[in-house]
C-alpha cells in the first residue's frame, strides 16, 4: 500500500518532521508579543478544542480597556442596588472581563488614606500571607504593575523605575520580592481587597479525602474592609471552614462553591454583587454586624429591645460588596477582590427606593435560608428601617 511505503520511507519522515517543524514555528512567530510574556502553562499546542466551548486565554490578561477620559473628581460611585425581594443564597454569577476587576470613582482619595492608616495601625487584622502565597502575590503585584496604568491612564502613569500614583505621589517599584511589601503597595494604592486562595494539598493532614476536586483556602491577604469579621481568624482556612458561621451555606452553596473554584479556568473572570443593612457606617468593621447562635442576642427579647433602641438612623447603611474571582495564570492561584459600597439609608429612601429596600429587607426572612434574619442582625435593626424605609418615621 501506497501509505504505509511513505511511512516507511526516510525521506517522507524526513518532510513529515520538517511540516511539523514549520508550522509549529508559524505558531509562535504570529503569537502577538503579550501572549509571550507568560508561560503558557495551560495551553498544548496540538490540543484541538471543542468548537462550542468558549475560549479563555492568557490574552484576556492584557487585553485591557483604556478608561483615557476618567475623571476622578467627577466620577460618582456605582450605585447597587442589587436586592430583591426574597433573599435566596446563590452565587448569582455573570460573567465579565479583566477589564473590570477593578472600579474607581471620587471615593478614592479619602478611601487610600484611610486604607494606608489601617494598614499602619491594624495591620494584623488586615494583612497577613503565609509563605507558599508568596510567588502568588508577586505575579499579582506585577501583573498590576501593567493592568493599573492601562485601565486608569489618568491615574496611574509609568516610569522607568515602577508605577507612579499622581493621586498620592508615590511610586510603586518594579522590583519586588517581599510579600508583605507587595500586599502593602497593593492595600494602600487600590481601593480594593485582595484575597489569594491555593489548593490544599493532598498530603496535607487538611485535605479532605472525601471532596471531589481539590479545596481552596486562604493563603494571603490585604483586606481594610471586612463586613463584621476578621479577616485574620480565616487564614489557613478552606473555604467551607470560612463560611461556617454564615446558614445554610453548608447546605445550599458549599458543594457548587467547592466545583467551581476548583473548575475556574485561567482567562475566565466572574462577578457578583452582595448587600446587607449595617447601623454603623465604618467601612472596617471586625464585629458588630453578625449575630451567631452562641450570642446571647440569639435568645433574649430584652436584649434585642434594647438594641432596637439604638438603632441610628443617620448612621445606618445599605452595605454592598462588587466581587470578582479570577485565576492567576502563571502560580493558578485564585484571586477574591472586593470592593465595598456604602449608601446612607436617607439616600435610598429619598431617591425612591424605599420601598423596595424595605421590602428585600422582609424579604431576608422568606428565601431559601431564613436563619438570614438573625445572622444578619435584620431583627435587630429591621422594625426602625423599614418604617424610616417607607416615610412612616425620620431618622
Ligand atoms: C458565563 O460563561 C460561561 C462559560 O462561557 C457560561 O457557561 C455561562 O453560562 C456564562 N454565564 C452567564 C451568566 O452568562
Ligand atoms: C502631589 O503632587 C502635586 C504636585 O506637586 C501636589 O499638588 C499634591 O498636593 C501632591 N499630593 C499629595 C497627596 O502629596
Ligand atoms: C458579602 O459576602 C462576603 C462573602 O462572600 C461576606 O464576607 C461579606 O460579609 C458580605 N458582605 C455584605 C456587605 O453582605
Amino acid at each position: 500500500m501506497i501509505q504505509v511505503d511513505m511511512v516507511q520511507s526516510p525521506l517522507a519522515w524526513l518532510l513529515l518532521l520538517l511540516g511539523v517543524f514549520v508550522f509549529v514555528a508559524q505558531r509562535v512567530l504570529r503569537r502577538p508579543p503579550e501572549q509571550r510574556r507568560v508561560p503558557q502553562s495551560t495551553t498544548q499546542p496540538f490540543t484541538p478544542r471543542a468548537k462550542q466551548q468558549p475560549e479563555y486565554s492568557e490574552d484576556a490578561y492584557y487585553d485591557i480597556e483604556p478608561l483615557h477620559g476618567l475623571k476622578l473628581e467627577s466620577e460618582q460611585p456605582i450605585q447597587l442596588r442589587t436586592f430583591k425581594p426574597k433573599y435566596h443564597l446563590t452565587m448569582a454569577l455573570e460573567n465579565t472581563t479583566m477589564s473590570d476587576l477593578v472600579a474607581m470613582d471620587n471615593t478614592y482619595e479619602s478611601r487610600i488614606k484611610l486604607r494606608s492608616d489601617l494598614i499602619r495601625d491594624n495591620k494584623y487584622d488586615v494583612l497577613a500571607h503565609r509563605p507558599v502565597v508568596g510567588p502568588a502575590v508577586l505575579e499579582f503585584y506585577t501583573w498590576m504593575l501593567e493592568y493599573l496604568p492601562s485601565r486608569f491612564p489618568t491615574v496611574y502613569t509609568r516610569t522607568p523605575t515602577g508605577l507612579f500614583n499622581t493621586v498620592t505621589n508615590s511610586t510603586l517599584p518594579h522590583a519586588i520580592t517581599d510579600t508583605e511589601q507587595a500586599l502593602t503597595l497593593l492595600g494602600s494604592n487600590v481601593d480594593t481587597d485582595f484575597l489569594f486562595l491555593l489548593p490544599i494539598p493532598a498530603t496535607d493532614p487538611n485535605h479532605d479525602p472525601a471532596s471531589e476536586g481539590p479545596q481552596y483556602r486562604l493563603e494571603g491577604f490585604v483586606t481594610c474592609f471586612p463586613s463584621g469579621f476578621s479577616t485574620r481568624s480565616k487564614l489557613g482556612l478552606s473555604l467551607s471552614a470560612i463560611h461556617t458561621p454564615v446558614p445554610g451555606y453548608a447546605a445550599k452553596l458549599q458543594k457548587s462553591m467547592d466545583r467551581f473554584f476548583a473548575a475556574l479556568p485561567v482567562g475566565r473572570i466572574v462577578k457578583r454583587h452582595n448587600w446587607t443593612v449595617t447601623t454603623r457606617p465604618d467601612l472596617f468593621a471586625t464585629s458588630g454586624t453578625h449575630i451567631h447562635s452562641d450570642d446571647p442576642l440569639a435568645e433574649a427579647d430584652a436584649l434585642l429591645e434594647e438594641e432596637e433602641e439604638d438603632v441610628d438612623l443617620s448612621r445606618t447603611v445599605l452595605r454592598c460588596e462588587r466581587q470578582t474571582l479570577h485565576r492567576l495564570p502563571g502560580t493558578r492561584a485564585l484571586v477574591f477582590a472586593f470592593k465595598t459600597y456604602t449608601y446612607p439609608i436617607g439616600q435610598v429612601r429619598e431617591e425612591g427606593s424605599g420601598e423596595a429596600l424595605a421590602e428585600a429587607i422582609e424579604g431576608l426572612g422568606r428565601g431559601n435560608v431564613p436563619e438570614m434574619t438573625v445572622y444578619k442582625r435584620q431583627v435587630v435593626w429591621a422594625p426602625k428601617v423599614t418604617a424610616f424605609l417607607r416615610g412612616g418615621i425620620d431618622g
